[in-house]
């Protein structure tokens, strides 16, 4: 555990990510007066690049010694990283030093995320609530296991596979087949080499945030996303449609009861393995009528849900950034506005299939106009790019998410679609019904 530092009075930071949620934090943190230099990996990205200087050299673990040696040269005093996969890597492990703090986790701790059946071991241990689960790193013994029991299951690659490697399934048929996807097609990889056969369970879905300085935890109001592609949660699952905060459906009591019973469980779980947790913990929950019970861990901020709740961050996001990286999170003053933040995501015709790039984008000034004193709009990049005109055009299957703060879930979630019909491109389609999940029910 590295001494508390104080935050220095100017800094100069290096933001790793390329995506909307990397957007949302180096929009977060242009607002720092603290900011003396921003650099970031991703200058493709259109809104990355209109914040950023791009960084010469690549962040990806290849060339460790010139990594290191770059931040050493520009004095980068706190590295940023918004992704799974460098974390994964270990990027954070060789980017830390005496000078320069690192917002994300080691390697070792990143594992919660990068290897579900690491994670379900540490819940295990530590009697976190979860649903049952079976690891086999031998898919005839998990096809024995899926014939006999009969029940509804969720078929998981215990590795990183994007989001999309969780096969939930009501038969047995449909278990089979996940098995195949996973252990014998290869659909994700070496992400499959161990496969997790999980009760399935049913309920709400919360995404329950928290900042871990090793230690000290701080919990994020709760936030929702929708991960499927159609309006009444129908098809495919994506990366996340949308997403806002603060989600209604979690009481204080309830909260308390999920920092008390999984988040402070699962940090001293690591600890007592030797592992220090640093940044910032998602807890992916299943509100079952036994209780909250975890779904997933992730090691990052989600992707949408970083956009909201950027988007309310009211207080010094480089203090907040660096006493998480730091140690210092119980002198941290981290505050946000009170109204709720709604970001739809706008999308390419086709995701989470197939889809086409270069779509020319326009009406985002005509979205951001609707901003008043009372509400606001942002529209953060995540697929977007400058073709050789300089012309803004899609570039993936998340393009936009088009984010309103207002003063409750209703008017940020008609304000955030009436911002995405001012914005224009050839396929657009969005999820008008985000945030229906409470508002239908009240
Ligand atoms: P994961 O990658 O583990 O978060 O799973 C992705 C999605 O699959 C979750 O957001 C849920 O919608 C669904 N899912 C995962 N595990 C379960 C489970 N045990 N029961 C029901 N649905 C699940
Ligand atoms: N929005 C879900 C995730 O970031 O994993």
């Amino acid at each position: 555990m590295p001494r508390p530092r104080p935050c220095p009075k100017t800094a100069r930071v290096l933001l790793i990510g390329g995506g909307g949620r990397e957007h949302a934090i180096a929009w977060a943190i242009r607002k720092s007066p603290r900011l003396e230099k921003l650099w970031i990996t991703n200058p493709e990205n259109a809104g990355l690049a209109a914040l950023g200087v791009p960084c010469p050299v690549a962040m990806d673990m290849k060339d460790t010694f010139h990594m290191r040696r770059w931040c050493e040269k520009e004095n980068i005093d706190l590295v940023v990283i918004g992704p799974e996969q460098p974390l994964a890597a270990g990027v954070s492990d060789v980017l830390e030093s005496k000078t320069c703090a690192v917002f994300g986790p080691s390697k070792q701790a990143a594992q919660l995320e990068a290897d579900k059946a690491f994670a379900k071991q540490v819940m295990r241990h530590a009697a976190i609530p979860t649903a049952e689960a079976r690891i086999y790193r031998d898919s005839e013994a998990a096809i024995l296991f899926v014939t006999t029991r009969e029940e509804p299951c969720v078929i998981k690659a215990s590795g990183l596979a994007a989001g999309k490697g969780a096969i939930v399934c009501d038969t047995t048929e449909q278990a089979l087949e996940a098995i195949h996807r996973v252990a014998v097609a290869r659909e994700f990889g070496n992400a499959g080499d161990t496969l997790i056969v999980e009760e399935k369970l049913s309920g709400q879905e919360v995404s329950v945030l928290a900042l871990v300085d090793g230690r000290n935890i701080w919990m994020f109001e709760p936030c929702q996303d929708h991960k499927q592609v159609g309006e009444g949660d129908t098809g495919p699952n994506t990366g996340g449609m949308g997403a806002y905060c603060p989600a209604p459906i979690l009481d204080n009591k309830t909260m308390a009861l999920v920092e008390r019973e999984i988040v402070v469980p699962t940090v001293d779980a690591l600890r007592r393995d030797g592992i220090e947790y640093r940044g910032v913990l998602y807890v992916g929950l299943m509100l079952t009528p036994a209780g909250p019970k975890v779904l997933e861990f992730n090691c990052r901020f989600g992707d949408p849900e970083c956009q909201p709740l950027m988007t309310r961050l009211t207080s010094d996001p480089i203090e907040m950034l660096w006493a998480t990286a730091t140690g210092g999170l119980e002198r941290a003053d981290i505050t946000f506005d009170s109204r709720t933040a709604c970001c739809v995501v706008m999308c390419s015709a086709g995701y989470p299939g197939t889809y086409e790039k270069g779509k020319i984008i326009t009406g985002i000034e005509d979205a951001e106009a609707l901003s008043t004193d009372e509400q606001h709009v942002v529209v953060f990049h995540a697929g977007t790019t400058r073709n050789s005109n300089g012309d803004l055009v899609t570039n993936g299957g998340r393009v936009l998410g088009v984010t309103a703060l207002a003063q409750d879930l209703h008017a940020a979630r008609d304000l955030a679609n009436l911002a995405c019909s001012r914005i224009h491109f050839e396929g657009a389609f969005y999820r008008h019904d985000i945030g229906d999940r409470v508002l239908v029910r009240t």
